[in-house]
């Protein structure tokens, strides 16, 4: 580190943010920096590679958020780079869905075959919420039932579609609430500790108290497992009756692994693990590479619903398939699937939990070490501590994100190709910051 953070040059810039971007996200800062009783100013970034990001005065960071997730092959991944370079050199955007590229057809191809779905259809999206978005539109299609049964601390996304069913905050959705789909009821998402049968207990509940209000529901949506919601996994066996009940109340079930995908958790999707074949599948952040780009993927026989709509693509966009977007996620999946990624996921994360356990079990401040593959979540007593402690991690070259509705989780997700070595360095160096905090409290 050379300065601390935001330096010099990012104070300046953060100065020109607070003038010119929507005021409410520097009051968020400073609504969390009071709670916090630390500043919460962001670095501004300048470059990023590999693991590493460098901010505007200079500062290396080691990126433990993978940029929301998206860096899975860490940041600027060459292969990526070469693809865009080369993409870029022949065609940056086509015709959409009337004439498309020749990469967004090869990306359906293999997006097809990557799912595992047999005679899989998919529709391309920008961003994850796109995904969510179509799959919602899908459901209604296929089931004519406009109901949704999703789960508290869900999050897939804050376009309209999305929105009407993220359980992560009730505040996400109230103002827009009249604007929303109403035809949407909670479960609650279960904790680990939870046995299936009361889990699937208050599903059943929730799907009742619909029906009570007249909601035909066509789609149960979820994470295989919370990210933003706080790194929670649901008890073994808890998808495989969910998928169960939406077969008996003739639902789809829609299974978001936009952050869990392409091998964040490890070797398969976490829906496979669990014996599950999603109805519709939604992928998208670290599908890219680094560009913007997600998929919503079914059985021809559910994507069929779709029908013919008299002459008009009934949902498009003028970007859809974007060419850069889709050559870049070629050359992701290529590299996810030849670095054979899920198995170097495995052992990373594994060492990085088990050292994690073994390094904070005696920190009082510290309530739970959980995860799966390189999606981990430090749970503390409180958000502030959290807000606190990412603030000291940052001042040391660290960079995390908080998660959990009350961001009591630090969540660590680093790029997939992270040296086990700089994951466990920053094991100490947490233990140290999480024993000047519980120090501070004492
Ligand atoms: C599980 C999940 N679904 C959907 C989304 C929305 O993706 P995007 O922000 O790209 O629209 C996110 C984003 O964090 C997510 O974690």
């Amino acid at each position: 580190m050379k300065i601390t953070p935001p330096g010099t040059l990012g104070a300046a810039l953060i100065d020109v943010l607070a003038r010119t971007e929507c005021p409410a996200l520097t009051s968020r800062r400073a609504r969390r920096s009071e709670r916090a009783g630390a500043p919460q100013d962001p670095i501004v970034w300048r470059e990023a590679v590999g693991s590493n990001v460098v901010d505007v005065d200079g500062n290396v960071y080691v990126d433990l958020t993978a940029g929301f997730g998206v860096a899975a092959l860490g940041h600027r991944p060459p292969a990526v780079v070469e693809a865009i370079r080369e993409q870029s050199g022949r065609l940056l955007h086509a015709l959409g869905d009337v004439y498309p590229s020749d990469v967004k057809i090869e990306l359906l191809e293999r997006l097809a075959a990557f799912s595992g779905i047999p005679e899989a259809r998919v529709i391309l999206g920008s961003h994850g919420a796109d995904a969510v978005e179509v799959a919602l539109k899908t459901a209604v299609l296929h089931t004519g039932k406009p109901g949704v049964l999703a789960f508290e601390g869900g999050y897939h996304g804050l376009s309209h579609g999305p929105l009407a069913i993220c359980g992560y905050q009730p505040a996400f959705r109230t103002p827009f609430a009249a604007q929303l789909n109403p035809h949407v009821v909670f479960a609650p998402y279960p904790a680990p500790t939870d046995t299936v049968a009361g889990a699937m207990t208050r599903v059943r509940d929730a799907y009742h108290h619909a029906r009570e209000r007249g909601i035909e529901i066509g789609a149960i949506v979820i994470e295989p497992m919370l990210g933003r919601g706080g790194v929670i996994a649901p008890p073994e066996g808890f998808l495989g009756e969910l998928a169960d009940l939406a077969r008996e109340i003739g639902a789809l079930l829609v299974i978001d692994e936009i952050f869990t995908g392409l091998h964040r958790t490890g070797p398969r999707l976490l829906s496979r693990e669990a014996g599950v074949e999603a109805d519709i599948l939604c992928l998208g952040k670290a599908l890219g590479g680094g560009l913007p780009i997600s998929a919503c993927i079914a059985r021809e026989e559910i994507m069929a619903s779709w029908g013919a709509p008299g002459g008009e693509a009934i949902h498009t966009a003028t970007f859809l398939g974007h060419p850069l977007a889709c050559a870049a996620a070629l050359a992701t999946l290529d590299e996810l699937e030849g670095l054979h990624l899920g198995a170097i996921v495995t052992r990373t994360g594994r060492a990085l939990l088990e050292a994690l356990r073994d390094r904070l079990a005696d920190t009082p401040l510290v309530t739970d070490v959980r995860g799966r593959g390189l999606a981990i979540g430090v749970e503390l007593t409180t958000g502030a501590h959290v807000l606190r402690v990412m603030r000291r991690l940052l001042e040391r070259g660290y960079l995390v994100v908080p998660a959990a509705p009350d961001a009591s989780v630090l969540q660590i997700a680093p790029p997939l190709v992270i040296e086990e070595e700089l994951v466990l360095g920053f094991v100490d160096v947490l233990a140290e910051v999480l024993a000047i905090e519980a120090g501070r409290e004492g």
